[in-house]
C-alpha cells in the first residue's frame, strides 16, 4: 500500500524537532542574504510551509513584521504559535493554518512569499508542486517575489549518493523516502534546471539562484540541520 506522504508532518514529534530548530538553529546567514536581497521591511509577506516558525521568527526579529506565517499541519501551527508567543508580544497571532496548494488569500495580496528549507520539496509530488506554485503566483502582486530553498541533488552535500541512486518504482527522479529523527519523510531533491523549468511552467521568472555556501558561511548548527542547499528567488512578471 502507498505510504501517506503527509503523515510525517502531522506528528507532534516532528513539530517538536522543528520547534527546537526555531530555538537552536534560527534563520541561516544564507537565508538572511536572500531575504534582504529580495524583500523590503515594508513588504507584506507570506510564509508557506513554515514549520514551527524558525524562519518566521528570524524575519520578525529582523523587522519584517507585516508577515503571515502558515503551515498545513495543525501540530506545526500549534508549535509555531508557542514558539512565537514566547518571542514577541502578539507574534503568535501571525500564525494561520493554510495548505499552500489552496491558499486562503486574495489575488495579489502579498509583495513576497517565503518557502524556507524544502517547504516546496516535501509536497506529495509534482501535481501538488504545480498547484502550490500556481497559488503562490496568484497571491503575489506583479513584481512580487518568491524566495525558497531546495536540496540540489547535483551540487548539494548528497550529490555522490544521488549519482549512485537508482530511480525507485513510482517515484520521479530526486524523490525519495529519507530517515528522520521521527518517522520516514518523503522529499524531493531537484537539479537547478528542473527547478527553473517548474518555475517557468508556473509563470514565475527565476531571478536568483545560489548554493547556501556561496551566499554566506552558515554556522555548524545550520550545517547539521540542513547541509548545503540551494536558495532561489523568482518573480511574478
Ligand atoms: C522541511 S519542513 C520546513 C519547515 C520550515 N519552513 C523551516 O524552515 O524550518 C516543511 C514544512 O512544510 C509543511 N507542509 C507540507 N506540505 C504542506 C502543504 N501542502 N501546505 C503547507 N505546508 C505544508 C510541513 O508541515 C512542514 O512544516
Amino acid at each position: 500500500m502507498e505510504r501517506d506522504r503527509r503523515a510525517h508532518w502531522l506528528e507532534t514529534g516532528t513539530a517538536l524537532h522543528y520547534a527546537r530548530a526555531a530555538a537552536r538553529v534560527g534563520l541561516w546567514a544564507s537565508e538572511r542574504v536572500m531575504i534582504e536581497r529580495h524583500f523590503r521591511r515594508e513588504h507584506r509577506l507570506l510564509e508557506v510551509g513554515a514549520g514551527a516558525g524558525r524562519a518566521g521568527l528570524g524575519l520578525l526579529r529582523l523587522g519584517f513584521t507585516d508577515l503571515v506565517i502558515t503551515d498545513f499541519s495543525p501540530a506545526m501551527v500549534e508549535m509555531a504559535r508557542g514558539v512565537l508567543a514566547e518571542a514577541g508580544p502578539g507574534w503568535e497571532d501571525k500564525v494561520r493554518p493554510a495548505d499552500m496548494t489552496g491558499l486562503p488569500f486574495p489575488d495579489g495580496a502579498f509583495d513576497g512569499v517565503l518557502a524556507a528549507f524544502n517547504a516546496l520539496m516535501c509536497l506529495r509530488g509534482r501535481a501538488d508542486r504545480e498547484k502550490a506554485l500556481a497559488e503562490i503566483r496568484r497571491v503575489l502582486r506583479p513584481g512580487g517575489r518568491l524566495v525558497f530553498s531546495a536540496n540540489d541533488r547535483e551540487r548539494g552535500d548528497n550529490r555522490e549518493a544521488w549519482a549512485r541512486h537508482a530511480p525507485e518504482d513510482g517515484l520521479e527522479p530526486g524523490e525519495r523516502w529519507h530517515d528522520s529523527p521521527t518517522s520516514p519523510v518523503f522529499m524531493r531533491s531537484c537539479t537547478e534546471e528542473e527547478m527553473r523549468e517548474e518555475l517557468e511552467a508556473a509563470g514565475l521568472r527565476a531571478v536568483g539562484s545560489a548554493l547556501s555556501s556561496e551566499l554566506a558561511e552558515d554556522g555548524p548548527a545550520v550545517r547539521a540541520f540542513a547541509g548545503v542547499t540551494r536558495l532561489y528567488a523568482a518573480e511574478r512578471p
